[in-house]
């Protein structure tokens, strides 16, 4: 946050919480291919003395926050585990963040945008997406509600930048928690548009939100919707053209899973605003994981 006395900023050095998760993993590997320092940190997000420990040690310029609890196999794990839950995504990330602020540390947070769902002034297929100052109307889940408790209480820490990810997706497709491993894997699946996040543009552009110091809310997706059936769609063109898949709608989901889960449109203006090259969801699924994948020659 401060700059050396010959007016330069100091060498980034980042501390990264998350070492063994899909987020974090991905961080480190941007930091080496950017030759940016960075560590792990090693403490529990909820245990203060081991955040301030890791902070002494590697006295770090800033601190991403890609640790959470997200549920094996999927969110439904956090009804049965709510204090766990609470553990890590209430009391550790405003541990983390309450701990550099008194160390006068950004903290760049990957938060979720699971936090709203499609109503009245949003509907579905209007183009009005939730903004960052709108107040989330989804708690269905044990997940989001920690998630959204969690963000309200953070907006009180002008030190914190708060990314509201959204059904990542990266052009690794062998990860079975990419969306689109995700969604090729399932019997059936819903069609509903929605806000997601390419982690290999986004990535890189909250490593540069922290060079520039950036904090508050941000809706952290492309913008635009894109339907889980385009999205299959672009993968049979690209990817394998047998791939065939069986649709199914929101009551019939229901009876296969415990919590139900959001979906909506995010608006994503204001990191475009920041961020001009920002590709559309479509562009960007394009031109950051299909094409890089291509296997069929008619796409
Ligand atoms: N993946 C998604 O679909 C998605 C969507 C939107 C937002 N997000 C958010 O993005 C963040 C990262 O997601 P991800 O998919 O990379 O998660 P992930 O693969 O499940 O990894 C979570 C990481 O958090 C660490 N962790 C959990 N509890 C911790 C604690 N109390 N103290 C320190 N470390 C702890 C885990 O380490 P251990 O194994 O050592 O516990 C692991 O390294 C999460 O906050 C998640 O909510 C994810």
């Amino acid at each position: 946050m401060s700059l050396s006395v010959n007016g330069s900023s100091p060498k980034l050095n980042f501390l990264i919480y998350g070492r063994t998760g899909w987020i974090g993993g991905l961080l480190g590997k941007l930091c080496e291919s950017q030759n940016i320092s960075y560590s792990y940190g090693s403490g529990r997000l909820e245990n203060r003395a081991s955040i301030l420990s890791d902070i002494d040690t590697i006295k770090p310029t800033h601190v991403f926050n890609a640790a959470g609890v997200t549920g094996r196999p999927n969110v439904d794990w956090c009804e049965s585990h709510k204090v766990e839950t609470v553990r890590t995504n209430v009391v550790g990330t405003l541990t983390l963040a309450d701990v550099c602020r008194e160390k006068g540390l950004v903290v760049i947070n990957y938060a979720t945008g699971c936090i709203f769902e499609y109503d009245e002034k949003h509907p579905l297929g209007s183009g009005v997406g939730f903004k960052e100052e709108d107040v989330p109307n989804f708690v269905g889940s044990y997940y989001s509600k920690t998630k959204a408790m969690v963000e309200d209480l953070l907006s009180n820490y002008e030190n914190v930048c708060t990314l509201r990810v959204r059904m990542p997706i990266s052009s690794d497709l062998s990860n079975p928690r990419n969306f689109i491993t995700k969604i090729t894997r399932y019997e059936k699946v819903v069609n509903i548009p929605n806000s997601m996040t390419i982690l290999d543009e986004l990535l890189p552009i909250s490593i540069e939100m922290a060079k520039r110091n950036l904090t508050g809310i941000w809706n952290f997706t492309n913008p635009g919707v894109v339907s889980h059936n385009e999205i299959l769609e672009m993968y049979r063109d690209y990817i394998d053209p047998y791939f065939t898949w069986k649709n199914f709608n929101l009551e019939e989901q229901a009876k296969v899973i415990i919590a139900p889960r959001s979906n909506n449109e995010l608006d994503a203006t204001k990191l475009k605003t920041e961020f001009p090259e920002l590709l559309s969801i479509k562009e960007s699924l394009i031109q950051n994981v299909f094409k890089p994948n291509q296997k069929t020659s008619v796409a």
